[in-house]
């Protein structure tokens, strides 16, 4: 049986944008990215995506800016990877880029109904700093979440 390739590889400014990310691939995700290119456009974002036999897997999006602290603004797996350290694996390398970048802080907001990802943020470190309540619709809070990286 051949073996799986699993590649994780960080897009910049620079890269050549060839992966389209498809609705249906990441439907139950809030705000799909509608193209890598477009996420770049800004120069403080970096997106590191994952890749399982040359399938585009899961990604990451994250935004350093000049006040030492970077935001998490994306992080999904395919439904058919999900539990098997793929997210964790793209959140950590997100976190070394965002620490090589010397940010002092990540910050993220998740929806609490989202236990995959609150736990996922919670094994990795992240504390609740507070509920906002209905900060994507009126039915629908956040928390916002927080890691401090001289602390990890
Ligand atoms: C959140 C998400 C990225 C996790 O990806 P994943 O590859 O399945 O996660 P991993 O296999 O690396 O799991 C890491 C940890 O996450 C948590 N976790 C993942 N799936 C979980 C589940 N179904 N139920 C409870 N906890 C879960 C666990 O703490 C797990 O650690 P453990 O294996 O030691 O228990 C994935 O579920 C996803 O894409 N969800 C939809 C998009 C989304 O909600 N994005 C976040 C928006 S803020």
């Amino acid at each position: 049986m051949a073996a799986t390739s699993i590649v994780l590889t960080e897009l910049n400014r620079k890269s050549t944008c060839w992966v389209k990310v498809e609705n249906k691939t990441f439907s139950e995700y809030q705000s799909p990215p509608r193209s890598f290119d477009d996420e770049l456009k800004n120069k403080n974002n970096g997106l590191i995506y994952l890749e399982i036999n040359g399938d585009l897997a899961g990604y990451v999006i994250y935004s350093c800016s000049s006040s030492h602290s970077a935001i998490i603004t994306g992080l999904a797996v395919k439904e058919n990877y999900r539990r098997q350290g793929h997210g964790d694996a793209l959140l950590k390398a997100a976190i070394e880029k965002c620490k090589s970048k010397r940010m002092h802080r990540v910050l993220l907001y998740v929806d609490p109904l989202r236990t995959p990802a609150t736990n996922l943020y919670k094994k990795l470190g992240f504390e609740i700093d507070t509920l906002l309540k209905s900060f994507y619709s009126s039915d629908q809070d956040a928390y916002r979440m927080y890691l401090d990286l001289n602390e990890v």
